[in-house]
Protein backbone atom coordinates (compact mmCIF):
# COMPACT_ATOMS: atom_id res chain seq x y z
CA UNK A 1 0.00 0.00 0.00
CA UNK A 2 3.21 2.48 0.96
CA UNK A 3 3.98 2.26 -2.61
CA UNK A 4 0.85 3.22 -4.02
CA UNK A 5 0.32 6.37 -2.11
CA UNK A 6 1.08 9.87 -3.41
CA UNK A 7 4.30 11.22 -2.06
CA UNK A 8 5.43 15.07 -2.16
CA UNK A 9 8.35 15.70 -4.76
CA UNK A 10 11.02 16.58 -2.35
CA UNK A 11 12.29 18.01 0.45
CA UNK A 12 11.33 21.92 -0.89
CA UNK A 13 7.91 20.65 -1.60
CA UNK A 14 7.31 19.26 1.95
CA UNK A 15 8.62 21.91 4.07
CA UNK A 16 6.69 24.77 2.13
CA UNK A 17 3.21 22.22 2.21
CA UNK A 18 4.32 21.87 6.66
CA UNK A 19 5.17 25.71 6.37
CA UNK A 20 1.82 26.11 4.78
CA UNK A 21 -0.06 24.37 7.39
CA UNK A 22 1.49 26.05 9.85
CA UNK A 23 1.37 29.56 8.58
CA UNK A 24 -1.85 30.69 8.91
CA UNK A 25 -4.16 33.42 10.62
CA UNK A 26 -1.93 32.07 13.83
CA UNK A 27 0.72 33.88 12.88
CA UNK A 28 -1.15 37.04 11.13
CA UNK A 29 -4.08 37.70 13.41
CA UNK A 30 -3.55 35.39 16.29
CA UNK A 31 0.02 35.87 17.29
CA UNK A 32 -0.18 39.89 16.76
CA UNK A 33 -2.69 40.30 18.86
CA UNK A 34 -1.15 38.27 21.68
CA UNK A 35 1.80 40.40 21.78
CA UNK A 36 -0.44 43.04 22.15
CA UNK A 37 -2.57 42.35 25.10
CA UNK A 38 0.06 39.98 26.76
CA UNK A 39 3.06 42.00 26.88
CA UNK A 40 5.05 43.09 23.43
CA UNK A 41 8.79 41.81 23.14
CA UNK A 42 8.58 40.16 27.00
CA UNK A 43 5.77 37.41 25.67
CA UNK A 44 7.95 37.00 22.27
CA UNK A 45 11.17 36.22 24.14
CA UNK A 46 9.06 33.50 25.41
CA UNK A 47 7.29 33.05 22.12
CA UNK A 48 10.69 32.01 20.97
CA UNK A 49 11.96 29.40 23.53
CA UNK A 50 8.55 27.78 23.63
CA UNK A 51 9.01 27.03 19.82
CA UNK A 52 12.18 25.49 20.27
CA UNK A 53 12.27 23.51 23.56
CA UNK A 54 8.67 22.67 23.36
CA UNK A 55 6.80 22.92 20.45
CA UNK A 56 9.65 21.45 18.22
CA UNK A 57 10.42 18.55 19.76
CA UNK A 58 6.27 18.12 19.44
CA UNK A 59 6.40 18.42 16.23
CA UNK A 60 9.11 16.34 15.43
CA UNK A 61 7.53 13.43 17.35
CA UNK A 62 4.91 13.96 15.33
CA UNK A 63 6.35 14.03 12.04
CA UNK A 64 8.51 10.76 13.51
CA UNK A 65 4.93 8.98 13.36
CA UNK A 66 3.83 9.95 10.01
CA UNK A 67 6.99 9.55 8.40
CA UNK A 68 7.59 6.14 10.07
CA UNK A 69 4.03 4.63 9.35
CA UNK A 70 3.47 5.93 5.60
CA UNK A 71 -0.41 6.08 6.72
CA UNK A 72 -2.92 8.51 7.67
CA UNK A 73 -3.27 9.35 11.79
CA UNK A 74 -5.67 6.41 12.39
CA UNK A 75 -3.09 3.66 9.75
CA UNK A 76 -0.32 5.53 11.42
CA UNK A 77 -1.43 3.97 14.92
CA UNK A 78 -2.77 0.79 13.62
CA UNK A 79 0.55 0.12 12.12
CA UNK A 80 2.79 1.01 14.65
CA UNK A 81 0.68 -0.03 18.11
CA UNK A 82 -1.84 -3.09 16.22
CA UNK A 83 -4.77 -3.90 18.22
CA UNK A 84 -4.38 -1.39 21.06
CA UNK A 85 -6.19 1.83 22.71
CA UNK A 86 -4.20 3.76 20.84
CA UNK A 87 -6.31 3.19 17.92
CA UNK A 88 -8.22 6.26 20.12
CA UNK A 89 -5.70 8.39 19.34
CA UNK A 90 -5.96 8.22 15.60
CA UNK A 91 -9.62 8.37 15.93
CA UNK A 92 -9.60 11.44 17.71
CA UNK A 93 -7.03 13.05 15.32
CA UNK A 94 -9.62 12.44 12.90
CA UNK A 95 -11.82 14.35 14.51
CA UNK A 96 -10.34 17.57 15.88
CA UNK A 97 -9.06 19.15 12.77
CA UNK A 98 -12.49 18.60 11.31
CA UNK A 99 -13.86 20.69 13.75
CA UNK A 100 -10.94 23.28 13.96
CA UNK A 101 -11.72 23.33 9.72
CA UNK A 102 -15.51 24.11 10.47
CA UNK A 103 -14.81 27.43 12.29
CA UNK A 104 -11.23 28.37 10.56
CA UNK A 105 -13.28 28.30 7.42
CA UNK A 106 -15.85 30.69 8.98
CA UNK A 107 -12.79 33.26 9.35
CA UNK A 108 -11.68 32.34 6.56
CA UNK A 109 -14.33 33.18 4.74
CA UNK A 110 -14.82 36.42 6.54
CA UNK A 111 -11.44 37.76 5.11
CA UNK A 112 -12.87 36.34 1.45
CA UNK A 113 -15.33 39.10 2.53
CA UNK A 114 -12.95 41.83 3.63
CA UNK A 115 -10.61 41.11 0.33
CA UNK A 116 -13.75 41.49 -1.21
CA UNK A 117 -14.38 44.89 0.14
CA UNK A 118 -10.92 45.88 0.00
CA UNK A 119 -11.11 45.63 -3.74
CA UNK A 120 -14.21 47.43 -4.65
CA UNK A 121 -15.59 49.99 -1.67
CA UNK A 122 -12.28 49.85 0.37
CA UNK A 123 -12.33 51.32 3.60
CA UNK A 124 -13.61 55.03 4.51
CA UNK A 125 -13.87 57.16 7.75
CA UNK A 126 -17.26 58.18 8.37
CA UNK A 127 -18.48 61.90 9.68
CA UNK A 128 -18.43 60.27 13.21
CA UNK A 129 -15.12 59.01 12.58
CA UNK A 130 -16.11 55.35 12.37
CA UNK A 131 -14.95 53.09 9.82
CA UNK A 132 -17.58 52.07 6.68
CA UNK A 133 -17.47 48.52 7.57
CA UNK A 134 -19.67 47.28 10.41
CA UNK A 135 -17.58 44.27 11.48
CA UNK A 136 -20.01 43.59 14.42
CA UNK A 137 -23.41 44.15 11.94
CA UNK A 138 -21.37 41.75 9.11
CA UNK A 139 -20.76 38.73 11.50
CA UNK A 140 -24.23 38.83 12.83
CA UNK A 141 -26.07 38.75 9.89
CA UNK A 142 -26.92 35.27 8.25
CA UNK A 143 -26.38 35.38 4.68
CA UNK A 144 -23.15 36.53 3.57
CA UNK A 145 -21.18 35.34 5.96
CA UNK A 146 -22.65 31.71 4.99
CA UNK A 147 -22.48 32.06 1.65
CA UNK A 148 -18.29 32.97 2.16
CA UNK A 149 -17.48 30.21 4.58
CA UNK A 150 -19.53 28.18 1.52
CA UNK A 151 -16.49 29.72 -1.04
CA UNK A 152 -14.06 29.22 1.14
CA UNK A 153 -14.62 25.77 2.17
CA UNK A 154 -15.06 24.97 -1.54
CA UNK A 155 -11.94 26.10 -2.49
CA UNK A 156 -10.47 23.80 0.07
CA UNK A 157 -12.43 20.77 -1.30
CA UNK A 158 -11.29 22.09 -5.03
CA UNK A 159 -7.79 22.40 -3.91
CA UNK A 160 -7.64 18.81 -1.97
CA UNK A 161 -9.86 16.55 -4.60
CA UNK A 162 -6.52 17.13 -6.96
CA UNK A 163 -4.55 14.70 -5.09
CA UNK A 164 -1.16 15.68 -2.81
CA UNK A 165 0.79 16.45 -5.68
CA UNK A 166 -1.41 17.85 -8.69
CA UNK A 167 -3.44 19.70 -5.57
CA UNK A 168 -1.56 20.29 -2.35
CA UNK A 169 1.82 20.28 -3.12
CA UNK A 170 1.03 22.80 -6.14
CA UNK A 171 -0.48 25.22 -4.48
CA UNK A 172 1.92 25.72 -1.58
CA UNK A 173 4.46 25.97 -4.07
CA UNK A 174 2.66 28.98 -5.46
CA UNK A 175 1.24 30.45 -2.75
CA UNK A 176 3.89 30.31 0.04
CA UNK A 177 6.63 31.77 -1.82
CA UNK A 178 3.72 34.41 -2.83
CA UNK A 179 2.94 35.18 1.00
CA UNK A 180 6.23 35.74 2.15
CA UNK A 181 6.76 38.58 -0.23
CA UNK A 182 3.43 39.88 0.55
CA UNK A 183 4.22 40.39 3.87
CA UNK A 184 7.53 41.75 3.34
CA UNK A 185 5.75 44.72 1.27
CA UNK A 186 3.12 45.43 4.14
CA UNK A 187 5.93 45.61 6.70
CA UNK A 188 8.25 48.10 4.49
CA UNK A 189 4.80 50.14 3.83
CA UNK A 190 4.14 49.88 7.88
CA UNK A 191 7.57 50.62 9.08
CA UNK A 192 7.36 54.13 6.24
CA UNK A 193 4.54 55.27 8.26
CA UNK A 194 5.08 58.51 10.55
CA UNK A 195 5.12 57.29 14.20
CA UNK A 196 5.85 53.71 13.21
CA UNK A 197 8.75 53.67 15.58
CA UNK A 198 7.07 53.60 18.81
CA UNK A 199 5.57 50.40 17.64
CA UNK A 200 9.05 49.00 16.58
CA UNK A 201 10.37 50.10 20.11
CA UNK A 202 7.16 48.07 21.77
CA UNK A 203 8.46 44.88 19.95
CA UNK A 204 12.24 44.55 20.91
CA UNK A 205 12.18 46.42 24.34
CA UNK A 206 11.10 43.66 27.06
CA UNK A 207 9.49 44.50 29.68
CA UNK A 208 10.30 41.77 32.30
CA UNK A 209 7.70 42.22 34.86
CA UNK A 210 4.77 41.11 32.59
CA UNK A 211 6.36 37.53 32.29
CA UNK A 212 3.79 35.82 34.03
CA UNK A 213 2.53 32.58 34.81
CA UNK A 214 -0.48 32.88 32.51
CA UNK A 215 2.02 35.24 29.73
CA UNK A 216 4.24 31.53 29.33
CA UNK A 217 1.18 29.16 29.42
CA UNK A 218 -0.54 31.61 26.35
CA UNK A 219 3.22 31.46 24.50
CA UNK A 220 2.91 28.18 24.63
CA UNK A 221 -0.13 27.53 23.75
CA UNK A 222 0.18 29.96 20.99
CA UNK A 223 3.49 28.03 19.96
CA UNK A 224 0.89 24.69 19.76
CA UNK A 225 -1.86 26.69 17.54
CA UNK A 226 0.99 27.92 15.28
CA UNK A 227 2.43 24.95 14.60
CA UNK A 228 -0.86 23.16 13.82
CA UNK A 229 0.23 20.60 16.28
CA UNK A 230 -1.56 17.70 18.39
CA UNK A 231 -4.51 17.24 15.75
CA UNK A 232 -2.82 14.89 13.30
CA UNK A 233 -1.94 17.35 10.11
CA UNK A 234 1.62 17.50 10.84
CA UNK A 235 1.16 13.73 10.94
CA UNK A 236 -0.32 13.28 7.62
CA UNK A 237 1.76 15.31 6.11
CA UNK A 238 4.99 13.85 7.48
CA UNK A 239 3.30 10.41 5.94
CA UNK A 240 3.56 11.58 2.82
CA UNK A 241 7.31 12.85 2.54
CA UNK A 242 9.53 10.47 1.25
CA UNK A 243 11.07 7.41 3.69
CA UNK A 244 14.84 8.58 2.23
CA UNK A 245 13.98 12.92 3.45
CA UNK A 246 15.47 13.57 7.15
CA UNK A 247 12.35 14.38 9.37
CA UNK A 248 15.06 16.98 11.81
CA UNK A 249 15.90 19.12 8.68
CA UNK A 250 12.03 19.53 7.80
CA UNK A 251 11.02 19.90 11.21
CA UNK A 252 13.63 22.86 12.07
CA UNK A 253 12.48 24.36 8.22
CA UNK A 254 8.94 24.51 9.05
CA UNK A 255 9.31 25.61 12.15
CA UNK A 256 12.04 28.11 11.15
CA UNK A 257 9.63 29.67 8.32
CA UNK A 258 6.75 29.84 10.77
CA UNK A 259 8.86 31.90 13.45
CA UNK A 260 10.28 34.40 10.72
CA UNK A 261 6.50 34.74 9.28
CA UNK A 262 4.80 35.53 12.89
CA UNK A 263 7.83 38.04 13.96
CA UNK A 264 7.35 39.45 10.11
CA UNK A 265 3.38 39.84 10.72
CA UNK A 266 4.32 41.61 13.93
CA UNK A 267 6.51 43.79 12.41
CA UNK A 268 4.06 44.24 9.49
CA UNK A 269 1.11 45.49 11.94
CA UNK A 270 2.30 46.82 15.09
CA UNK A 271 3.96 49.96 13.63
CA UNK A 272 1.08 50.61 11.83
CA UNK A 273 -0.89 50.38 15.07
CA UNK A 274 1.32 52.71 16.36
CA UNK A 275 1.05 55.29 13.63
CA UNK A 276 -2.32 55.06 14.10
CA UNK A 277 -2.83 55.93 17.93
CA UNK A 278 -4.41 53.15 18.44
CA UNK A 279 -3.86 50.89 21.92
CA UNK A 280 -1.89 47.42 20.85
CA UNK A 281 -4.38 45.25 22.83
CA UNK A 282 -7.24 45.23 20.78
CA UNK A 283 -7.44 42.01 21.12
CA UNK A 284 -9.19 39.81 18.68
CA UNK A 285 -10.71 42.13 15.91
CA UNK A 286 -7.47 43.71 15.41
CA UNK A 287 -7.55 42.15 11.53
CA UNK A 288 -11.45 43.14 10.87
CA UNK A 289 -11.69 45.86 13.31
CA UNK A 290 -8.35 48.18 13.81
CA UNK A 291 -7.09 47.17 10.66
CA UNK A 292 -9.88 48.79 8.74
CA UNK A 293 -9.49 51.69 10.72
CA UNK A 294 -6.17 52.45 10.00
CA UNK A 295 -6.39 51.81 6.17
CA UNK A 296 -9.14 54.44 6.15
CA UNK A 297 -7.07 56.68 8.37
CA UNK A 298 -4.38 56.14 6.24
CA UNK A 299 -6.69 56.74 2.96
CA UNK A 300 -7.44 59.93 3.75
CA UNK A 301 -3.85 61.48 2.54
CA UNK A 302 -2.73 58.56 0.80
CA UNK A 303 -5.67 56.91 -0.88
CA UNK A 304 -4.41 55.07 -3.48
CA UNK A 305 -1.31 53.48 -1.29
CA UNK A 306 -3.26 52.49 1.54
CA UNK A 307 -6.03 50.82 -0.38
CA UNK A 308 -3.27 48.87 -2.31
CA UNK A 309 -1.92 47.78 0.83
CA UNK A 310 -5.31 46.67 2.09
CA UNK A 311 -5.88 44.47 -0.97
CA UNK A 312 -2.65 43.07 -0.48
CA UNK A 313 -3.04 42.56 3.18
CA UNK A 314 -6.52 40.76 2.64
CA UNK A 315 -4.85 38.62 -0.06
CA UNK A 316 -1.92 37.38 2.57
CA UNK A 317 -4.80 36.35 4.93
CA UNK A 318 -7.26 34.63 2.52
CA UNK A 319 -3.93 32.72 0.68
CA UNK A 320 -2.38 31.91 4.58
CA UNK A 321 -5.58 30.57 5.61
CA UNK A 322 -6.24 28.73 2.62
CA UNK A 323 -2.68 26.66 2.97
CA UNK A 324 -3.53 25.75 6.65
CA UNK A 325 -7.41 24.86 6.00
CA UNK A 326 -6.06 22.05 3.22
CA UNK A 327 -3.72 20.91 5.76
CA UNK A 328 -7.01 20.34 8.30
CA UNK A 329 -9.41 19.17 5.33
CA UNK A 330 -6.91 16.76 3.77
CA UNK A 331 -6.75 14.76 7.55
CA UNK A 332 -10.15 13.61 6.84
CA UNK A 333 -9.69 13.06 3.34
CA UNK A 334 -6.67 10.81 4.02
CA UNK A 335 -9.13 8.69 6.61
CA UNK A 336 -11.73 7.76 4.45
CA UNK A 337 -9.67 7.26 1.37
CA UNK A 338 -7.04 4.78 3.92
CA UNK A 339 -8.79 3.10 6.16
CA UNK A 340 -12.52 3.28 4.46
CA UNK A 341 -11.83 2.50 0.84
CA UNK A 342 -13.17 5.50 -0.16
CA UNK A 343 -12.45 7.32 -3.86
CA UNK A 344 -10.53 10.74 -2.63
CA UNK A 345 -13.50 12.84 -4.76
CA UNK A 346 -15.86 11.28 -2.31
CA UNK A 347 -13.55 11.54 0.60
CA UNK A 348 -13.63 15.18 -0.43
CA UNK A 349 -17.46 15.74 -0.54
CA UNK A 350 -17.89 13.93 3.13
CA UNK A 351 -15.18 16.13 4.37
CA UNK A 352 -16.77 18.87 2.74
CA UNK A 353 -20.38 18.31 4.13
CA UNK A 354 -19.74 17.60 7.66
CA UNK A 355 -16.98 20.65 8.07
CA UNK A 356 -19.83 23.29 6.29
CA UNK A 357 -22.46 21.97 8.33
CA UNK A 358 -21.02 22.56 11.15
CA UNK A 359 -19.27 25.68 9.93
CA UNK A 360 -22.97 26.51 9.03
CA UNK A 361 -23.91 26.91 12.06
CA UNK A 362 -20.77 28.08 14.02
CA UNK A 363 -21.37 31.23 11.72
CA UNK A 364 -24.63 31.38 12.73
CA UNK A 365 -23.73 31.29 16.29
CA UNK A 366 -23.03 35.00 16.02
CA UNK A 367 -26.59 36.05 14.82
CA UNK A 368 -29.88 33.92 14.84
CA UNK A 369 -28.09 30.92 16.81
CA UNK A 370 -26.34 33.27 19.25
CA UNK A 371 -29.03 32.33 22.24
CA UNK A 372 -28.12 28.69 21.97
CA UNK A 373 -24.91 28.13 24.21
CA UNK A 374 -22.80 25.41 25.43
CA UNK A 375 -21.00 26.04 29.05
CA UNK A 376 -21.64 29.49 28.82
CA UNK A 377 -20.69 29.88 25.24
CA UNK A 378 -22.00 30.24 21.48
CA UNK A 379 -21.17 27.06 19.19
CA UNK A 380 -18.08 28.78 17.42
CA UNK A 381 -16.39 29.78 20.82
CA UNK A 382 -16.96 26.39 22.06
CA UNK A 383 -15.70 25.00 18.99
CA UNK A 384 -12.52 27.19 19.35
CA UNK A 385 -12.10 27.11 22.94
CA UNK A 386 -12.59 22.97 23.19
CA UNK A 387 -9.77 23.20 20.46
CA UNK A 388 -7.05 25.25 20.99
CA UNK A 389 -7.02 24.71 25.14
CA UNK A 390 -7.80 21.04 25.43
CA UNK A 391 -7.71 18.80 21.87
CA UNK A 392 -4.66 20.21 20.76
CA UNK A 393 -2.79 20.31 24.08
CA UNK A 394 -4.37 16.51 24.52
CA UNK A 395 -3.60 14.96 21.23
CA UNK A 396 0.02 16.73 21.31
CA UNK A 397 0.47 15.67 25.02
CA UNK A 398 -0.21 11.54 23.58
CA UNK A 399 1.49 11.78 20.70
CA UNK A 400 4.87 12.67 22.92
CA UNK A 401 3.82 10.35 25.19
CA UNK A 402 3.34 7.72 22.51
CA UNK A 403 6.73 8.50 20.73
CA UNK A 404 8.96 8.74 23.77
CA UNK A 405 7.68 5.98 25.84
CA UNK A 406 5.97 3.18 23.45
CA UNK A 407 7.80 3.45 20.34
CA UNK A 408 11.52 1.68 20.48
CA UNK A 409 14.17 4.57 21.61
CA UNK A 410 15.78 2.20 18.57
CA UNK A 411 12.87 3.29 16.21
CA UNK A 412 13.11 6.63 16.82
CA UNK A 413 16.51 7.44 16.62
CA UNK A 414 16.72 5.50 13.39
CA UNK A 415 13.76 7.92 12.04
CA UNK A 416 15.79 11.33 13.82
CA UNK A 417 19.06 9.77 12.60
CA UNK A 418 18.18 8.27 9.16
CA UNK A 419 19.07 5.25 10.27
CA UNK A 420 22.27 6.71 12.19
CA UNK A 421 23.73 8.23 8.61
CA UNK A 422 23.68 11.77 10.11
CA UNK A 423 26.62 12.43 12.42
CA UNK A 424 24.85 15.99 13.71
CA UNK A 425 21.46 14.24 14.63
CA UNK A 426 23.21 11.66 16.44
CA UNK A 427 25.03 14.17 18.66
CA UNK A 428 21.71 15.79 19.67
CA UNK A 429 19.85 12.61 19.72
CA UNK A 430 19.97 12.61 23.69
CA UNK A 431 19.01 16.31 23.83
CA UNK A 432 15.71 15.52 21.98
CA UNK A 433 15.11 12.20 23.71
CA UNK A 434 15.35 13.97 27.19
CA UNK A 435 12.82 17.00 25.86
CA UNK A 436 10.94 14.40 24.18
CA UNK A 437 9.96 11.91 27.33
CA UNK A 438 10.29 14.64 30.43
CA UNK A 439 10.00 18.16 29.25
CA UNK A 440 7.61 18.35 27.03
CA UNK A 441 4.88 16.03 28.70
CA UNK A 442 5.20 18.04 31.89
CA UNK A 443 5.25 21.50 30.11
CA UNK A 444 1.95 20.23 28.36
CA UNK A 445 0.42 19.22 31.70
CA UNK A 446 0.93 23.07 33.17
CA UNK A 447 -0.56 24.68 29.90
CA UNK A 448 -3.79 22.00 30.54
CA UNK A 449 -3.77 23.10 33.97
CA UNK A 450 -3.34 26.62 33.66
CA UNK A 451 -5.96 26.98 30.73
CA UNK A 452 -8.27 25.10 33.16
CA UNK A 453 -8.46 26.57 36.49
CA UNK A 454 -7.39 30.19 34.55
N1 LIG B 1 -1.33 26.74 12.30
C1 LIG B 1 -2.50 27.37 11.78
C2 LIG B 1 -2.38 28.86 11.94
O1 LIG B 1 -1.40 29.34 12.53
O2 LIG B 1 -3.28 29.57 11.50
C3 LIG B 1 -3.77 26.88 12.43
C4 LIG B 1 -3.96 25.40 12.39
C5 LIG B 1 -3.79 24.71 11.19
C6 LIG B 1 -4.30 24.74 13.54
C7 LIG B 1 -3.94 23.34 11.17
C8 LIG B 1 -4.45 23.38 13.51
C9 LIG B 1 -4.27 22.70 12.33
F1 LIG B 1 -4.44 21.41 12.33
Amino acid sequence: MAGRRELFGGRTAAILALAGSAIGLGNIWRFPYMVGQTGGAAFIIIYLASCLLLSLPIFLAEAIIGHRAQAGTFGAMERLAPGTKWKWLGLLTVLSPLVILSYYSVVGGWSIDYLWRSLSAGFRLGADGSVSSDFGRFITSPWVPLLCHTLFLGGCAWIVSAGVKSGIEKFNKVTMPLLFVLIVIIMVYSLSLPGASAGVEYLVKPDFSRITPSAVAAAMGQSFFSLSLGVGTILTYSSYIHEKENILVTGVGTVGFDLLFALIAGFAIMPAVFAAGIEPGAGPGLIFETLPYIFAKMGASAPWLSGAVAVLFFVTIVCAAFTSAISMFEVGVAYLVEQRGVSRRRATLLVFAATWLLGALCSLSFGPLSGVRFFGRTLFEFCDFLTSNFLMTFGGLLFVLFVGWKMPRAAVRDEFTSGGTSRFNAAVFDAFWFLLRYVAPLAIVVIFLTNFFA
